[in-house]
């Protein structure tokens, strides 16, 4: 293994910049060459390679997006598309390929590391839905970045006597929901994972308000519906008022959090490693507080599972 390169690919997230450099620094160390492939499997595509050096991911470390930008690509999802690619990396003579981000993105590296080309993956998604590991980069800086937000709404919920409902995001999974939800103190929570009950949502604010408590947060994740989806079922069920926040990008942006640096600076130190040690068709991933390295198809096999306990835990302490 002489060269290597690095793609980012999907939704962006926070620490992916911090991945490249220890991908980058890794590989230097370890007497390699690398090379940075500009918008993801596009730029793989059209062979958009530059070449990394130390200081090509200096001053990075603490930046959100990715410096190499990212894209999603159908062209990509077809055997033309691969080999097209395939053809670039083995014209520049590249022999391995790290990829950062999320499962649609393994979904093609597997299909390089299929067609001959050593491909290893990083898990980089803020919304922490990759199966084969309890972790993607990006998700604790997400979640930090909506319970500020959250705060704030919270804030003028309180002082305007105002239900207040949160769209996040998570694509099919409800972990940045859960989460938010939990550390924020909502009242309500619904997440794709867990069965939901519109009349239970509207149970947990009156119950409030006779208590005397008049605002209330319900976080709602995009895989269960939108926020104005929700509104309008609120308003025909009960004739309440509410108003609704969709956080959307907001996000995805912003300065990693020294969780999601160290994450990234592990993952990808270990997907050097993995290349080096001769490792294909692989993710790094991160279980039980330790990285693992199982293979695609092994962690395509299970499903990345949320933890239903803190949703029973939301439940019974935030009312
Ligand atoms: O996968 C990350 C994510 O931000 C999801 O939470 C969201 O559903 C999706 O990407 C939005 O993607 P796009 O970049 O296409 O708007």
């Amino acid at each position: 293994m002489k060269k290597i390169a690095v793609l980012t690919s999907g939704g962006d997230a926070p620490g992916m910049n911090a991945a490249i450099r220890a991908v980058v620094r890794r590989a230097i160390y370890n007497d390699l060459e690398v090379y940075g492939v500009r918008h993801g499997y596009v730029g793989l595509m059209e062979g958009d390679f530059i070449k990394m050096e130390l200081g090509s991911v200096g001053d990075i470390i603490h930046r959100g997006g990715t410096i190499l930008r990212s894209a999603r690509s159908e062209e990509f999802k077809t055997v033309e598309g691969q080999q097209k690619a395939i053809k670039q990396l083995k014209d520049a003579e590249i022999d391995g390929l790290v990829v950062i981000g999320g499962d649609g993105s393994f979904m093609g590296a597997g299909k390089l590391t299929e067609q001959g080309f050593p491909t290893i993956g990083v898990p980089g998604t803020i919304d922490n839905d990759i199966s084969g590991t309890d972790y993607s980069i990006g998700f604790d800086t997400a979640v930090n970045t909506v319970i500020e937000a959250i705060d704030k709404i919270r804030d003028t919920a309180y002082s305007h006597e105002r239900i207040c409902i949160v769209e996040v995001m998570g694509r099919n999974a409800g972990d940045i929901a859960l989460w938010t939800g939990l550390t924020s103190g909502a009242e309500s929570i619904l997440i794709p994972e867990a069965t939901y009950d519109f009349d239970d949502v509207m149970n947990r604010i009156r119950h409030g308000q006779e208590r005397g408590k008049m605002h209330s947060i319900i976080v709602v994740a995009e895989g269960v519906c939108s926020g104005e989806e929700l509104k309008k079922e609120i308003k025909e069920r009960s004739n309440l008022d509410t108003n609704v926040i969709v956080l959307g990008y907001l996000q995805r942006g912003g300065s990693p959090t020294a969780y999601d640096r160290m994450m990234a600076s592990r993952m990808g130190g270990k997907a050097v490693d993995l290349l080096i040690e001769g490792q294909k068709g692989v993710m790094v991933g991160w279980k039980n507080a330790q990285l693992v390295s199982p293979s695609f198809e092994e962690a395509a096999k299970g499903k990345h599972k949320i933890n239903l306990d803190d949703y029973d835990l939301a439940r019974s302490i935030s009312i």
